[in-house]
């Protein structure tokens, strides 16, 4: 079981590709196809993520794809399970399991993510359902007086308590706490709280004897908040981003991916190539990016199946540039 973990942790962050992060819950995709004026339906969800799963460059460039529920028992439109196209492309299904951050009782502005009640029962069917890998997002905010030692602590907790349940399953757990950079704190105020955040999360996976060489961190880069008056430079947020993290993160996790957190499509490349060119690492480092590559293609596609080329052409791109980042080949000019 351990080497089936290993094998999938390291090919989820192989060079050269990286994860998709299509599984927006029911609320957040219609909050995203608001923002294109396309209606969010059963159908028009499943043509939109179909056209994602279809496109080429998934097979070159996408190691895996985290799904909702919903569409990890979706069909494609000719009636092929979604699950099989993706594995088609040489690309492993991954499903997110927690039940969204929920307010921490008693800590005003904090939040919990909730969903270990039954977990391993739904692992289980999961599993069964074609998912190698899951996914565990905490989240934790910036602000005067948080976050508290409570909120990180408790979130860790449950964090690592998801990843040695996704183990007994043999699914990789993704863990993912997820420092939000919706606030006006600096790059150094950034790196304060990631730091803390990951060094009590391994306390925790540590304690409840999780087989780290068969997980997989899903970070945020140490970047300034967006209302930061002074935002931190690419060359900045590479070198604190890797200082903190070979600060926290042991060597033994085989694959580290980022998460995109709202950062411009171009600056979440930029920054992942300056990581990989510019430094010598002890862990695979990739994306696995929901809105910095979806973004292009929803816009391009913008519920139209008229527009479904455009799409794929758009998420060709995205998921080109970013998997040249994860060699530390990218640049400026080929995004024109
Ligand atoms: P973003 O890249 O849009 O932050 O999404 C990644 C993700 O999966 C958040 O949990």
């Amino acid at each position: 079981m351990s080497d089936n973990l290993y094998n999938v942790a390291i090919a989820l962050g192989a060079p050269g590709r990286g994860i998709l992060a299509a599984d927006e819950s029911t609320g957040t995709i219609k909050k995203r196809f608001d923002s294109i004026g396309a209606e969010s339906t059963e159908d028009s969800r499943r043509d939109y993520r179909e056209m994602l799963f279809r496109t080429g460059a998934m097979a070159d460039h996408i190691s895996g794809v985290i799904l909702f529920d919903e569409t990890l028992r979706q069909n494609a439109a000719d009636g092929t399970p979604l699950v099989n196209i993706i594995q088609e492309q040489g690309s492993i299904p991954g499903i997110k399991v927690d039940k969204g951050a929920h307010a921490l009782a008693g800590f005003p502005n904090e939040k919990i993510t909730e969903g270990l009640d039954g977990l391993r029962e739904r692992l289980q069917e999961y599993h069964k359902l074609g998912a190698r890998f899951a996914k565990w997002r905490a989240v934790i905010d910036i602000n005067d007086d948080i976050p508290s030692e409570t909120c990180v602590k408790a979130n860790a907790h449950a964090l690592a308590r998801y990843a040695a349940l996704c183990q007994e399953m043999d699914i990789v757990p993704i863990v993912e706490p997820e420092i939000l950079m919706d606030g006006s704190h600096t790059a150094e105020q950034c790196f304060a709280v990631t730091e803390y955040a990951l060094k009590c999360l391994y306390d925790e996976m540590f304690t409840q004897q999780v087989f780290l060489e068969g997980t997989v961190l899903k970070p945020n880069m140490v970047v300034s908040g967006k209302k930061c008056k002074e935002q931190a430079s690419v060359e900045e947020v590479a070198e604190l981003t890797i200082q903190c993290l070979k600060r926290a993160v042991p060597s033994a996790v085989p694959s580290v991916v980022f998460l995109s957190g709202g950062q411009s499509d171009i600056d979440a490349t930029a920054h992942l190539n300056a990581m990989n060119a510019g430094f010598d690492l002890p862990w695979q480092l990739s994306f696995s990016y929901g809105r910095a590559l979806q973004s292009a293609p929803l816009k391009a596609w913008s519920g139209k199946s008229e527009n479904t080329e455009a799409g794929m052409d758009a998420f060709a791109h995205r998921a080109k540039m970013n998997g040249l980042a994860t060699l530390g080949e990218w640049s400026a000019d080929l995004e024109k």
